[in-house]
């Protein structure tokens, strides 16, 4: 069956960015100048998935509005002739078929991913989170989805981090198969101390999922931080037939990724997604070194 779906959970506390997130969903928070989130379902519809369900909470207005028209917006901007502004704000009105489920109580993210249930039904389906933000340039979305394709299951991206990281991440334990870039996940730790840690395989914010973990998640019960996890139902789901609809792959991606999770690494992918950008790279470049070291000059 093929993946159509895509759940874009954004109904977290987001609470390493408070107070901007007090009346902000995290993922409006900008990217430059796009919201975090318009990357992520830019890479979804990318990916092929142009039905997309995002989890919400509190505070949903600014990201209905966000992918919604803005009709007064486009009048002042069409009678002053800035078609080129225009067309930025138009970007996001179309892009996808979007829906909006309200989570209620934020229990985790594993639950904010069950209440996509009913819209989701049967059928396998993309989850994203907007913390991570993958380079269009290397569309490892398309190559999880060929993996469920090909194999059934679900499938985790995985990315090598160093050991001293692994802590922040979920942690994967994997074997090889015949391709490549594609391993078997035999089992997955939430937020390892780094001498426990199965591997330096960090589980990142892309997963195509078998609509079996909703039976999963629906008995799973609080785990790490009091909250439901997603790595627990996928623990389950890698230790379960496939027959059961389990079976957990991973793929191995080392493209280019930012980190928007925290405040400082935040900052960094700001920064590095300027440097590349035509507009904004070459004057930014030339201002850091003055800022980095004024006597340099
Ligand atoms: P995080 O663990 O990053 O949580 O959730 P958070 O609340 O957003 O951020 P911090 O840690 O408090 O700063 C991962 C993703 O899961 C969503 C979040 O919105 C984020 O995209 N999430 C988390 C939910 O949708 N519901 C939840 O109950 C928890």
């Amino acid at each position: 069956m093929r993946v159509t779906k895509a759940v874009i959970p954004a109904a977290g506390f987001g609470t390493r960015f408070l107070p901007v997130t007090k009346a902000t969903p995290k993922e409006m928070l900008p990217v430059v100048d796009k919201p975090s989130i318009q990357y992520v379902v830019e890479e979804a519809v990318g990916a092929g998935l142009a039905d997309v369900v995002v989890i919400t909470g509190r505070s949903k207005r600014p990201l209905e509005d966000h992918f919604d028209r803005n009709v007064e917006l486009e009048a002042a901007l069409e009678a002053k002739g800035d078609v080129d502004r225009l067309d930025l704000i138009m970007a996001s009105n179309d892009l996808a078929k979007m829906h909006y489920i309200r989570q209620g109580d934020a229990l985790g993210l594993g639950h904010a991913v069950l209440t996509a249930q009913h819209h989701v039904g049967n059928e396998p389906f993309a989850v994203l989170l907007g913390d991570d933000l993958i380079d269009p340039r290397d569309p490892v979305l398309a190559r999880m989805i060929s993996v469920r394709e090909q194999h059934g299951g679900s499938v985790l991206c995985l990315m090598e981090v160093p050991r001293d990281q692994i802590s922040l991440y979920g942690c994967a334990a994997t074997v090889p198969t015949d391709a490549p870039d594609v391993v078997s996940v035999t089992d997955l730790v939430e937020k390892p101390d780094a001498q426990d840690a199965p591997s330096s395989l960090a589980v990142i914010g892309r997963y195509v999922l078998d609509p079996a973990v909703f039976a999963v998640l629906s008995r799973t019960p609080p785990g790490s931080g009091g909250e439901i996890q997603l790595t627990d139902a996928l623990r389950e789901l890698a230790r379960m037939t496939a027959s059961e609809g389990g079976g957990v792959r991973g793929v191995l991606f080392d493209g280019r990724r930012y980190d928007t999770g925290d405040r400082l690494s935040y900052l960094q992918a700001n920064i590095l997604m300027a440097l590349e950008r035509d507009d904004l790279g070459p004057a930014l470049r030339a201002w850091l070194p003055t800022v980095l070291d004024p006597e340099g000059g």
